[in-house]
Parts: C-alpha cells; structure tokens; sequence
C-alpha cells in the first residue's frame, strides 16, 4: 500500500482498529505495544488471516518505534482502559505519562504524521499528544465524537425501526458524561428526531448515549468498549488518508471558536489530507451553549489536574 499508518497499543482498541484498516486495504500497518510478542503475534495472526479476506496490506509488530518511521497517521490507544466503577477521568495520571512518551516517540520519526488520539480521558490526552508532538493543531486530532454519535445513531435506529444508514448524529463537547448530543441536529433522512419522538424518548436516548462507555464498562467488567471505537478512529483514518474532507465531530484544538480558547473539545471539523482543515461553527441555543460550557469546564479541570501532575 502506498499509505502508511501506524497503531500504539496492539490492545483491545488497537488491534481491532490494525484489522479494519487492513481489511479495508487502506494502508499498510504497524502494530506497536511494549508487551514483549503482543505487536508480533497480532500482526502476524492478521496477516495470516489476509488470504481470505482477500487484502495486500501489510502488517507488521514491533515493540520499538523505528518501523513507524513516516507514517502518515498515527493512531494512539495506547494506557490503560476503565473498570467498572472507573470514570475515564480515573485513568489521568498513569496514562498521561504513556500518552507523552510515545508521543515523543512517534513525532520524532514521523514529523510529517497526523495523530489521531484515543487513549482516555481523551480530551486531556489530547492535549498531553500536542505539547508533547509540538506538531501544528491541525495534525493533533481526539477521537470521541464520531463514536459517541455512532451510538447515538444507533440508538436512534433501534427506537424508529429505521436503518443506521438513514441515520445522522452530533454530539459535541468533552468525551464524558456532560457531552452533548444535539437532537434538534440530528436526523433520519434529513427528518429532525425531534418531529419523529417525543422528548421523552428523546432524554433516554440522550442519556444512554452520554453514559454509552459505562453501560459497556458494566457488561465486559474487565475492559471498555472497543469494536465502536476501533470504527470511529478508522472512519477518521479514511478520511484523512483519501482526503475525503467528511464533515465529523471529533476533538480540536480551539483557539477562539465556540468561545473557547487553548482547550480540545468535540466540535465538527472536515477532516481531509492535512488532518483538521476547517473548525465548524453552528448556531446554539442558549441551553445548548450553556451545557457546551458545562463540558468545556469539565475538560478545563482536567487540563488543570495534568498540571497539577506535571
Ligand atoms: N507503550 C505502548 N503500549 C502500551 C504502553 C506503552 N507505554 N502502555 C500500555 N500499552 C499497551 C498495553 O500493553 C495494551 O496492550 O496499551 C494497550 C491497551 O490495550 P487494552 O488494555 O486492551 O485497552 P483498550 O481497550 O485497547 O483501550 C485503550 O483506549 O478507549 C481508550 O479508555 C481506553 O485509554 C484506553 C485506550
């Protein structure tokens, strides 16, 4: 393959999202853990798998970081994921220090790369990846929105008996439970939810999709959520890589728009070759705005708690 991505963290997250880039043969994949065999055997196992899946991209493991050499994306899962119990926020401490050494690992080798951040709490890690990388804000990208709207979509399918596909979703704001889903923007068939339930309906589906991580944490008890996220970090994979310019929410850095300033937050952004190209910015409602601030000052202290960590 011409296109070259490499994942950190060969886990759960990691590893599914190495198995759908490849089967999509949309780059070719390095694999990297710190666990000794992990990356290989993985890689391996999934290229065996490639003669019937019938895709040419190839796939490697390593535990250091000279095959990541050039990448033009790099996805970080890499940390440790929530328990029961745990909210994301939980894990800031120890996967902060994770998340800046690979950080320094990868923008070293790859100073042309586009990051695409997963690793929990996100927004946080998001801003851990861009001090770290020094690379420009547009090259520094959080992956929660397209997968809290994918639940949302889903939800909302499973309610009106509709295909996923007739579907479309926003959610913005941190990747927690003071996200915000937007109904009043999300449709089916163009057609607002708002017209096709009650509100009713609406606030559960609201509130399953801002609690969609924990309702997968109490199910698997050892782990997170992992086949959506997997999805979404390739979704914005693809876009970048065929520079597809699609419109997702995910989360930026923002210098001023929405009102905020040196913060990641979950907004739409078009996501094409050069990572971020465009930050945009819709009309909200006053409550809307009010519960973006929520969210907002929820991810302020954070980034308040990592300097406290620093
Ligand atoms: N360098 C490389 N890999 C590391 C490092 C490190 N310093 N520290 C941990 N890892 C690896 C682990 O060895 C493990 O294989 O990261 C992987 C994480 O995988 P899982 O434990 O399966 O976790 P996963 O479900 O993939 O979630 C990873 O994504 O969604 C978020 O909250 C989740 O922060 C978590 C991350």
């Amino acid at each position: 393959m011409d296109k070259k991505v490499t994942v950190i963290g060969a886990g759960n997250v990691g590893a599914t999202a190495a198995q759908r880039l490849a089967e999509k043969e949309l780059c070719d994949v390095v694999l990297i853990d710190i666990v000794e065999g992990i990356p290989q055997g993985k890689s391996l196992d999934l290229t065996e798998a490639a003669p019937i899946e019938k895709h040419d991209a190839h796939l490697r493991g390593s535990n250091g970081y000279d095959e990541s050499a050039d990448s033009d994306i790099v996805i970080i899962t890499a940390g440790i994921p929530r328990k029961p119990g745990m909210s994301r926020d939980d894990l800031i401490s120890t996967n902060a220090g994770i998340m800046k050494y690979v950080t320094q690992e990868v923008a070293s080798r790859s100073p042309e790369a586009v990051l695409i951040i997963v690793s929990n709490p996100l927004d946080a890690m998001c801003h851990v990846a861009y001090e770290a990388s020094k690379f420009p804000k547009n090259r520094v990208i959080g992956m929660a929105g397209v997968l809290d709207s994918a639940r949302f979509r889903a939800f909302i399918a499973m309610e009106l008996d509709v295909s996923v596909e007739s579907t479309h979703a926003f959610v913005l704001g941190g990747h927690g439970d003071t996200m915000v889903p937007l109904p009043r923007y999300s449709t089916v068939a163009g057609i607002p939810i708002t017209e096709l339930m009650p509100q009713a309906r609406i606030d559960a589906l609201v509130d399953r999709t801002a609690n969609g991580g924990a309702e997968i944490v109490g199910l698997l008890k050892t782990g997170s959520a992992y086949y959506a996220p997997a999805s979404a970090a390739v979704e914005m994979a693809e876009s970048i890589l065929k520079d597809k310019k699609k419109i997702l929410p995910c989360a930026a850095y923002l210098e001023g728009e929405y009102g905020f300033n040196d913060l990641f937050i979950g907004v739409p952004v078009k996501l094409g070759k050069n990572g971020i190209e465009d930050i945009i910015e819709i009309e909200l409602t006053e409550a809307e705005k009010a519960a973006l601030k929520k969210s907002a000052d929820a991810v302020q202290g954070l980034k308040d708690d990592l300097k406290k960590l620093a």
